[in-house]
């Protein structure tokens, strides 16, 4: 069986920056910084209209964090020296969409867009660090939203299709590992996020808006996947998920028959269709019960059944509880909120810390699937302070690597097919669920707050070290 190969990720709305002049403007750059309170997150999350139109003249005078993110166009060869430094095989990141094409409907894309790829590429090849490349993580530019609705117009497939076929021809080759689209069951949770619809001012959004959009992401996936066979590029194409891990709140038969439909519908459901070819079974009483109705093409169907992922990939940050009763014990997690386990610690932000949940989900995925996994993102999110001497000390992430890593290498032994993990935002960037610098994820630190002051000056964490020796061990086998 293969050895696992040791990686870190960041995306290109919460690290990159250099807005100005560079690129178009995307969702991410209308998402504002604003101080936590209860329902600030799903007012950055979920744009309206209005917020929208605010973002485009800033009469408010919000600060816009993505449009800085972590200035990694600024640092970018000091970045990869130091993940070079760090000695991780793989690095993910994403491509800005618009970056390469403003309003996402050019036909030809921006030339400082391309030169600034073309140096990300160079300087991984010449370092030696294999590539996970995030077609696209969550940023739509602005104009296909504006003017064409986001994901649910059909027409947002082609203008995917222009951008994705550039990127296929130029840097193609450098890939090792593919992903078209970042977490693609956020579009359910998150849906301007994951698929580019305005909130609606007053209610919430049309569950067929929601589903339509995703199907026609399914769909660009699988072009995209037939784009680059047709090539016959060396590079194998995945498909990923957020994994929520759910348990059932007690052994009340209802609650356990919850925990099979949550799965379903949260979890499964995208990566049944990218990694089997077909809708599952189960979508087709949720899509009556929900009055969703599709508009689906028999071609489209069997692009899906033709050109499915090779392998599979989630994020994982913590466990969820499924229940019946509804008067529990709230607490987040990445895109869910969910009750409170009183076995486990939480994370400042209330996200479940659940190494073992990190075990039982590889033996889920590889079970369900029977395709090479890769933990695409997994990590700890926390309030680092840089102390005057220049250190950070963050013994707690250091925990959660150990705890998280001893169940992937438990995992291995149970006979999963691991191929991968990747540390998320190992540089520390923009938090894509509260807009925050504060709530950090990197083993590098970077001096900035969550209102964009600071230099932006990189320091080696504790856990840098700690990540770095674990590599090193790793590879003497
Ligand atoms: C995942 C996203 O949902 O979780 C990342 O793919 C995100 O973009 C990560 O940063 C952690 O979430 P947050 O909200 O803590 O940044």
């Amino acid at each position: 069986m293969d050895t696992i190969l040791w990686g870190g990720a960041t995306a290109s709305s919460q690290y990159e920056g250099g807005f100005d002049g560079e690129k178009g403007m995307d969702t991410q750059d209308c998402r504002p910084y604003l101080p936590r309170t209860s329902n600030a997150t799903t007012e950055t999350r979920l744009l309206t209209n209005e917020r929208i139109q605010q973002a485009k003249t800033n009469e408010a005078g919000l600060f816009y964090p993505f449009r800085k993110g972590s200035r990694g166009v600024d640092f970018l060869e000091e970045d990869i020296q130091l993940l070079q430094e760090l000695g991780i095989d793989l690095y993910r990141f994403s491509i800005s969409w618009s970056r390469l094409f403003p309003k996402g409907d050019e036909l030809v894309p921006n030339e400082a867009g391309v030169l600034y790829y073309d140096r990300v590429f160079n300087s991984l090849k010449e370092k030696n660090i294999k590539i996970f490349l995030t077609m696209n993580h969550y940023a739509v530019p602005l104009n296909i939203v504006e003017t064409y609705d986001g994901w649910k117009n059909k027409e947002t497939i082609e203008l995917y299709m222009r951008f994705s076929e550039f990127v296929l021809d130029r840097w193609g080759e450098y890939v090792e590992y593919f992903l078209p689209f970042n977490e693609i069951n956020a579009g359910y949770f998150s849906p301007f996020n994951g698929v580019g619809l305005i909130k609606p001012e007053q209610g919430n959004y049309s569950f067929t808006d929601v589903f339509q959009s995703l199907h026609h992401q399914f769909v660009a996936s699988a072009r995209t996947i037939k784009l680059a066979r047709e090539m016959k590029l060396k590079g194998t194409f995945g498909s990923m998920i957020s994994c929520f891990c759910y348990y059932p709140l007690t052994p009340k038969p209802e609650d356990n028959l919850k925990l099979v439909q949550d799965e379903q519908v949260n979890q499964w459901f995208c990566m049944d269709v990218l990694s089997k070819g077909t809708y599952p079974y189960y979508m087709t009483p949720f899509f009556e019960k929900n009055q969703v109705v599709l508009d689906t093409t028999e071609e489209e169907l069997e692009l899906l059944k033709t050109y499915t992922c090779d392998f599979v990939s989630f994020s994982y940050y913590s466990s969820s509880i499924a229940t019946t009763e509804e008067d529990g014990k709230q607490t987040a997690g990445n895109l869910v909120v969910t009750t409170k386990n009183p076995y486990l610690k939480a994370s400042e932000w209330g996200w479940q810390i659940d190494p073992v949940g990190l075990r039982t989900t590889l033996n889920k995925v590889y079970d369900r699937y029977d395709k090479p996994v890769i933990i695409s993102e997994n990590g700890f999110g926390a309030n680092d302070v840089l102390e005057v001497d220049g250190t950070i000390k963050d013994p707690y992430r250091i925990d959660y690597f150990e705890q998280h890593f001893a169940e992937i290498l438990k995992a291995k032994t149970d006979g999963v097919d691991v191929r991968a993990y990747i540390a998320w935002g190992i540089i520390d960037i923009v938090s894509a669920g509260s807009c925050e610098m504060a709530k950090r994820y990197g083993v590098v630190y970077v001096d900035a707050d969550s209102e964009g002051n600071g230099d932006y000056k990189r320091y080696k964490k504790q856990s840098f070290d700690w990540y770095k020796e674990f590599i090193e061990e790793q590879k003497k086998g």
